[in-house]
């Protein structure tokens, strides 16, 4: 603890020190690290007489980074068309220069900017804004404005480009909507981080999201997933209707949007499988068996048939309008995980593979992509699709693989010679816990920030130049299934790992180090992150307890640990943590780090949350699935638990009873799988007995579906669950009693 307090005192003298001397940190924590920074001695001191000089730069960039400006200083910036003079930032066009790269020059008379195209300047001022206070980032009005009279900038020499010229974020906006508002500061977010492409996910088994004017029940029906919906729940989305979609309007104005912030949006209409808000409305697009079998996901009926010519013709109607609103080069058609047993049953199918000579399934695959790439040079566009698109087939030269199950597949591609984006599940899928007790899915393990800053696109191959280039960069992947609540866990998986892509993408390898990339983003980026306005997640602190001691670490020393003793969540009010706590009650403490207002997950002292293990019995009207029985209730084991085969109805039931009614004052009923929180109970209650044969209403289960019994005024004989609606999601899971 003793080094912990000291490192806090030598942090706090520092700041001082610079707060009296002027602002001029250096150096500066800059995310993305640019390839050559040179501090030279000298300041240059930004105050009124401040002239953004106009010439030669573009319209867009210059009216933003005025708009930034005037966000922290208490002038409005004035503009001139002249280049010359003192206390300027002035733009130069270099037409030798790459094309996303820019010089950033401070001298003792101001701020030189020099590039071949505006988006090489957009880049110069993303650099330049990381030079100014945190604030810049805030578009706050009224009091809480920043209002600074002058800001001094050392003296330095930038000369920065891209190591990829694709740096990507996608976001699956199927199984989570993201409203249109949501997508445009996301967009903002990716330009602050150097990020030009935006691969969005306009089309999944939960919800279609993109305006079709020739197909309208795509939107009408397809978005939408509920009771009665064309689609049921999922997701945790609940009973009510649920859903949204993009109107053509709000696509155009998406796209003008990032345009102007160098972003491109690369559309994704995943197919032929992952279908289900196509063939849940218009189910003649499926083959012709009655048949089920299941995807990956347990979704059933959720392919395109590939034999029956009819849905070329619509597929062909829909890319028209994609290809439309999307002015980006590819269009890209999914084409992961499609399940072909329809497809062996089909005679349609099964007509088209002896027509063409085909002796698998998977043929058929590669037939449809490649109608689908005559559809797309129709519309002057390219094809792009998930690995599986090259794993059989023949490929256009420029149809684009986007690399997700491991790096050999990568390889594959580019043996292939196509140009292929990596987007590996190991290190880029975001949807991934980023430790163990967090929450978020694992089966592509845990994607911390150090498993997924070690990543090198290009990996270890022994490639030669030309299939180096063929890796045109990298991009982080985040799947939506668990981005429904709670609010702004999207933002939690994002931030800071789109900072990490970021820099992936940027810098070159050979000049990225983790501790440095770390050290940046603690010491100015996560207050970049905040002042952006988002919820970003933080890394939580040690807790240790051990000889009535607990002892606490923070995860960095500029981060703070605070804590509660009644196990309810710290806040930003709750006391700091300081030295060690001695106690015989460190059940009832709970810490989490903070970063001002902003917080991590809290965590509890390890190990010493007792539950009782009384003899149980549990009995039920739902099915379990192969996986699980009902023996993983009787158990205590609370890493195991039980999981349906199918969707409840109203009126199952699950039921734990006691050999002996147990003396306790709280039992938690959790459903769903513990941390992930997959599967769980969204519409039912929680009804417990003292005799066995009266119950008593404990409640509906929660947003984190559970119920906590309290109140408890007699020795408990039973406890069960009951189903109130039909039509939740296609499985539940129930995780033993918590008794204390
Ligand atoms: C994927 O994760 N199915 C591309
Ligand atoms: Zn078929």
């Amino acid at each position: 603890m003793k080094k912990l307090t000291t490192t806090i005192l030598i942090v706090l003298f520092c700041a001082v020190t610079n707060a009296v001397m002027g602002n001029n940190v250096k150096p500066v924590n800059f995310i993305p690290l640019p390839q050559e920074v040179t501090y030279n001695d000298g300041t240059f001191l930004m105050d009124n007489q401040l002239v953004l000089c106009t010439a030669n730069a573009d319209k867009f960039n210059i009216g933003y980074l005025a708009k930034h400006l005037n966000r922290v200083f208490d002038f409005t910036v004035s503009q001139s068309s002249k280049t010359s003079g003192t206390n300027y930032i002035r733009f130069v066009r270099e037409s030798s220069m790459g094309d996303e790269e820019y010089r950033l020059v401070v001298d003792n008379k101001g701020i030189t900017i020099t590039s071949k195209t505006k988006a090489g300047e957009f880049y110069a001022i993303q650099t330049l804004l990381q030079m100014m206070p945190a604030e810049i980032y805030a578009p706050l009005e009224g009091p809480n404005r920043m209002l600074l009279k002058q800001w001094t900038l050392p003296q330095i020499k930038i000369s920065d480009f891209p190591r990829f010229v694709y740096r990507g974020n996608m976001l699956d906006v199927s199984r989570t909507f993201f409203d249109k508002q949501y997508i445009l500061r996301h967009i903002d977010w990716l330009a602050y981080h150097k990020i030009n492409k935006f691969h969005i996910h306009l089309a999944d088994d939960n919800g279609w999201r993109v305006e079709i004017k020739k197909y309208p029940l795509l939107t009408e029906r397809g978005a939408w997933r509920g009771y009665g919906e064309a689609l049921v729940p999922s997701f945790n989305s609940g009973k009510a209707r649920y859903g949204g979609f993009y109107t053509q309007d709000d696509i155009r104005e998406m796209v003008a949007y990032a345009a102007e912030r160098n972003i491109e949006i690369i559309p994704e209409i995943d197919l032929p499988g992952h279908s289900k808000s196509v063939t849940s409305t218009y189910p003649e697009v499926l083959c012709k068996t009655s048949a089920e079998f299941l995807s990956v996901q347990g979704e059933g009926k959720n392919v395109f048939c590939v034999g029956n010519e009819a849905n070329y013709k619509m597929l062909d109607n829909i890319m028209k309008e994609i290809s439309k609103l999307f002015p980006s080069e590819y269009i890209h058609i999914g084409g992961d995980e499609v399940q072909m047993k329809a497809w062996k049953e089909c005679p349609d199918c099964q007509a088209l593979m002896q027509k063409e000579g085909m002796t698998d399934e998977k043929q058929l695959l590669g037939y449809f992509v490649g109608r689908m790439e005559k559809i797309l040079q129709k519309y002057g566009k390219k094809l792009a699709g998930w690995d599986e698109i090259v794993e059989d087939n023949e490929l256009q030269p420029d149809s684009r693989v986007y690399a997700w199950r491991r790096m050999n597949v990568a390889l594959a591609a580019i043996q292939k010679g196509r140009p292929t984006v990596t987007q590996i599940g190991e290190y880029c899928y975001i949807d991934m816990k980023y430790s163990p007790i967090e929450r978020g899915h694992n089966w592509a393990g845990i994607v911390s920030l150090e498993k997924m800053y070690s990543f090198d696109p290009i990996g270890s191959f022994n490639l030669s130049k030309e299939q180096e280039k063929l890796i045109i960069g990298p991009q982080a992947g985040l799947w939506a299934e668990m981005l429904i609540f709670p609010p702004h866990f999207s933002e939690y998986q994002l931030y800071p790992r789109l900072c990490i892509l970021s820099e992936i993408g940027w810098t070159l390898q050979d000049k990225r180090d983790f501790k440095d990339f770390e050290n940046r983003l603690t010491l100015s980026h996560y207050e970049r992150l905040y002042d952006m306005g988002i919820a970003f997640r933080l890394p939580y602190p040690t807790v240790t307890y051990q000889n009535n001691t607990i002892d606490v670490e923070a995860p960095a020393p500029s981060l703070v640990v605070r804590y509660t003793m009644d196990k309810s969540e710290p806040t930003i009010n709750s006391p700091v943590f300081s030295g060690k706590i001695i106690t015989d009650t460190p059940q009832n403490f709970r810490f989490a780090t903070f970063f001002a207002t902003n917080k991590s997950i809290t965590v509890p002292v390890p190990d010493v949350e007792v539950y009782m293990t009384p003899e149980v019995k549990v009995t039920t009207s739902l099915k379990a699935n192969k996986y699980t029985n009902t023996t993983t209730l009787e158990d205590w084991d609370f890493g195991t638990y039980f999981r349906t085969a199918d969707a409840p109805v109203k009126g199952d039931w699950l039921m734990f009873t006691f050999t002996e009614p147990v003396k306790c004052q709280t039992i938690k009923v959790n459903t769903n799988i513990p941390v992930t929180q997959f599967w769980g109970v969204t519409d039912g209650h929680v009804e417990y007995s003292y005799d066995g044969i009266n119950f008593i209403d404990a409640g509906q289960f929660d947003i984190h579906n559970s119920v906590t019994i309290e109140h408890i005024s007699a020795e408990v004989k039973a406890v069960r669950i009951l189903i109130d609606g039909s039509g939740e999601e296609k499985a539940i899971a129930i995780q033993d009693l918590r008794i204390q």
